[in-house]
């Protein structure tokens, strides 16, 4: 049987777009900030799961030093790839493995790691649950699982209009399994078992055009979905880029962060 869209795109990245991921999906200030509450140190083993181009595996690596792990874990093998070259790049490689998954479990035993961590993957599971208890299995008790994941219909574009932003989305949203995953997060980590479940927001005020590039790909899903005409989209995208070079562009993507701990 085929796979839904919001995994095959994935399984299978377009040149130009795995460009854009091997260049993006860096560690700077604002993910040190996402990862805090995960207090990944020394020692730790840690899953990275939906790992992309795996640079923030590879920061994880130096974090955790040469007595911890990395596993760092997706269902594209080209990411996997690129993984193996940031950790080498990072001098990291003895201790960072790849594994391709299949998408539903985690290729891990119970109870070994301290650390399981998804920025912007759970988005995409079939069933956010079923992945957080699998985060739930392979942790030890008193282990953290951390999950990172954006909401597409809380996101703003100035001065996309509400309802105009909320078909743009609606139409989009099947690259998403749930694109509203962030609001679901917390509901998702209690019924997977997970106690002490906290929560921030990020709000990722952007005004120098560096989430233009994901409006750009939700114009192309929102197209390729056959429910909305082509001109209201292309009417939205020329509006945030005439706003770019206005200099009025405004682009708000929160950022749900939520940790649970596994007891007992
Ligand atoms: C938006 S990217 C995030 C990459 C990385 N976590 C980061 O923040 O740099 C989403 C990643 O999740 C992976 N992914 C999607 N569905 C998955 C699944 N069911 N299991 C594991 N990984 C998955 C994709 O292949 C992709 O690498």
């Amino acid at each position: 049987m085929a796979e839904p869209f919001y995994k095959a795109h994935w399984r299978e990245v377009e040149p130009d777009r795995m460009a854009a991921y091997r260049d993006g999906f860096g560690w700077d200030e604002a993910t040190e900030s996402l990862f805090r509450p995960a207090e990944i140190s020394i020692g730790h083993k840690v899953a990275d799961f939906g790992c992309g181009p795996g640079k923030v595996s590879a920061e994880i690596a130096k974090r955790v030093g040469p007595k911890g792990h990395v596993h760092a874990i997706d269902i594209n093998a080209e990411f996997l790839e690129i993984t193996r070259e940031n950790a080498a790049v990072a001098g990291v490689s003895g201790h960072l493995t790849t594994h391709l998954s299949d998408g539903v479990s985690l290729p891990l035993s119970d109870g070994s790691l301290d650390r399981v961590s998804a920025r912007n993957a759970i988005m995409y599971v079939d069933n956010p649950v079923s992945t957080l208890q699998e985060f739930h299995r392979v942790l030890r008790p008193g282990g953290l699982a951390h999950a990172i994941d954006g909401d597409w219909y809380m996101m703003v574009a100035e001065p996309v209009s509400h309802d105009a932003w909320r078909n743009f989305v609606k139409a989009a949203s099947h690259a998403c399994r749930n694109s509203d995953m962030g609001r679901k997060l917390h509901g998702a980590f209690v019924e997977a078992g997970f106690r002490d479940v906290e929560v921030s927001i990020t709000a990722n005020a952007d005004v120098d055009g560096r989430l233009l590039g994901m409006i750009r790909n939700m114009a192309k899903y929102a197209r390729a979905s056959g429910t909305i005409d082509h001109q209201s989209v292309d009417q939205i995208v020329a509006q945030v880029e005439q706003a770019h070079t206005d200099g009025t562009y405004f682009v708000v993507s929160p950022q749900f962060v939520v940790t649970g701990r596994k007891t007992g």
